[in-house]
């Protein structure tokens, strides 16, 4: 059974995107079968992928509205090894009309239930935000939830916040669901700050956060305009070695083992 994780932080640019796609084309290099979930109206996963948001048919907007199934949407990415079910503006639209719905909650779960056999790792990709769409998010998240934390003045703001709403759904609707990993993105080695933020942020959560820290890299902020994953735009970039780390991080705690390509 596939494993789904969701990449979860209401505050915007913190690196929940770039962490999806390189963690899962690392991910889908080592072998795993890897889909990403993108449930953000910005679909800045999709476009970092190299898919056009405005030319999507179907994708995340239509397995939670039920219009079509999530398998019918998913597309193939054959030289990444990577799949993705996509975003389109439509979904901006998606909260307002999933309101009065029964079970307007659990419809990403439920729409990815069929898939947890067909892949080794599903990641999701939320918004900046906690509305429903985050929500929907966190209860498919069945193995837990990724928070990834900008290495920066008030990087702990806001996940107090966070960490309540966790509870809520914890306590209300996913009794199960844990943080399963902390990542800290956009280190800067040259500052004290970044030093202080990655103590800080392991005092708060001593077990969850990787080792691998994501350095500042101006490859990983480049890589998105070509469509493009760190792992085929920069493999030797520092930003890539850390996503690379990261991955076999995610395995080594999942008990997995690291197949490493023939070419390499
Ligand atoms: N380690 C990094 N080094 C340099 N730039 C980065 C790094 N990580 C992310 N970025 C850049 O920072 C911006 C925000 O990153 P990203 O889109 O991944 O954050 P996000 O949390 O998904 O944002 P949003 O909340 O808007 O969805 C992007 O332009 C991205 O390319
Ligand atoms: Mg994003």
């Amino acid at each position: 059974m596939g494993r789904v994780y969701t990449l979860v932080n209401q505050k915007g640019g913190v690196g929940k995107t770039t962490t999806a796609i390189n963690l899962g084309a690392y991910l889908a290099r080592f072998g795993q079968r890897v889909l990403i979930v993108d449930i953000d109206p910005q679909a800045n996963a999709t476009s970092c992928l190299g898919v056009d948001k405005h030319a999507v048919k179907g994708g995340s907007y239509e397995a939670l509205l039920g219009l079509s199934p999530a398998s019918g949407n998913i597309l193939r990415n054959p030289r990444l090894n990577l799949s993705l079910l996509p975003s389109s503006p439509a979904l901006a639209g998606a909260e307002v009309e999933l309101v009065g719905e029964e079970g307007r909650e659990m419809r990403l779960r439920r729409a990815l239930e069929p898939l947890v056999e067909r892949f080794d790792y599903i990641l999701v990709d939320c918004p900046p935000s906690l509305g429903l769409l985050t929500v929907n998010g966190l209860l498919a998240a069945r193995d837990g939830v990724i928070i990834p934390v900008q290495c920066e003045y008030l990087a702990l703001e806001g996940l107090g916040q966070l960490t309540q709403t966790l509870q809520r759904v914890r306590a209300g609707l996913f009794p199960e669901m844990k943080i399963s990993g902390v990542v800290l993105t956009m280190f800067d080695g040259r500052t004290n700050l970044s030093n202080d933020v990655i103590t800080e942020v392991n005092r708060h959560f001593p077990e969850q956060v990787f080792k691998s820290v994501i350095p500042r890299s101006i490859r990983l902020a480049e890589a998105p305009s070509y469509g493009l994953p760190i792992s085929a735009y920069a493999p030797s970039s520092s930003g890539a070695q850390a996503y690379e780390a990261l991955a076999r991080e995610v395995l080594a705690r999942d008990g997995l083992p690291v197949t490493v390509p023939a070419q390499d």
